[in-house]
């Protein structure tokens, strides 16, 4: 079986592709992921959106780290990078646009955190609701162990202060883009991840992407299905001195 090459070939537009398309809008999946009322909110800083290094520096000094101290970091610095790579940067009458692009404005991307050593945040996985900038505290719970054994044993994800794990919720951009939606949810994806990679080298962290790891393994410890919605990326993020 060659899933790939078929799914590359399989998802190219031609010309003749998009010919009498249309939109179901009545069906459009909602932009936003809801958790019930009753699960613990955490309100983050106000992010600060203004200053840091300058742009060519971050190019230049960042690289996949994979040693980090098990030191905390600061909350404030938690809700930076969230912002970084997943908050809303403009907000008109009918969007809502975030600080990555996303093809259609549609998001697909979700946000979970896995708190290893926060300072002031309980160590668990929580959820990035995007339009409050809050944590939903999906579960409480040290998962920086299991999560390295998820991820092929890399134990960067137990000794990293946080680690994203970024979701794909599937039918948000095939709802659109029919097969071609996987190919923009993982450059989304890879958006958001860069985001958050310079964010972190701003405030002085470092931070390495994963793209190895058992996936239904991951799926079990952010509590998605594996198919309506399925975890496709992690960043780690933590000191390195
Ligand atoms: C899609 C993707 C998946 C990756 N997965 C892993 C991983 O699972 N483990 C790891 O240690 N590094 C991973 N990396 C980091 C790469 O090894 C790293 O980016 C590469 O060696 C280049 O080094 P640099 O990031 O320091 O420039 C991944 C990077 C990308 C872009």
């Amino acid at each position: 079986m060659n899933y790939g090459d078929d799914f590359q070939r399989l998802s190219k537009y031609g010309r003749e592709t998009l010919k009498g398309r249309s939109l179901a809008w009545d069906q459009k999946p909602p932009l936003y992921k809801a958790y019930p009322a009753e699960l613990e909110r955490v309100e983050l800083d106000k992010p600060d959106r203004s200053g840091g290094k300058p742009l060519f520096d971050l190019l230049q000094n960042r690289r996949s780290e994979r040693d980090f101290k098990f030191t905390s970091i600061s909350r404030k610095i938690l809700s930076q990078i969230l912002w970084a790579a997943q908050g809303i940067s403009l907000a008109t009458k009918h969007h809502q646009f975030r600080t990555a692009p996303s093809a259609g404005a549609l998001y697909p991307v979700e946000t979970y955190c896995l708190v290893n050593n926060v300072e002031d945040l309980k160590n668990g996985i929580y959820h990035y609701t995007v339009p409050y900038h809050t944590l939903v505290l999906i579960k409480e719970g040290n998962f920086g162990t299991e999560l390295a054994q998820a991820a092929l044993g890399q134990s960067m994800l137990r000794d990293a202060a946080f680690v994203m794990v970024w979701s794909a919720m599937i039918e948000r951009s095939k709802w659109k883009y029919e097969q071609r939606a996987y190919r923009y949810i993982y450059m989304d994806a890879g958006h958001i991840a860069q985001n958050a990679a310079l964010a972190a080298v701003s405030l002085g962290l470092g931070s390495c992407q994963i793209g190895a790891f058992f996936d239904e393994e991951v799926n079990n410890i952010i509590e998605v299905d594996g198919e309506q919605e399925t975890a496709i990326y992690m960043t780690a993020i933590g000191k390195t001195w």
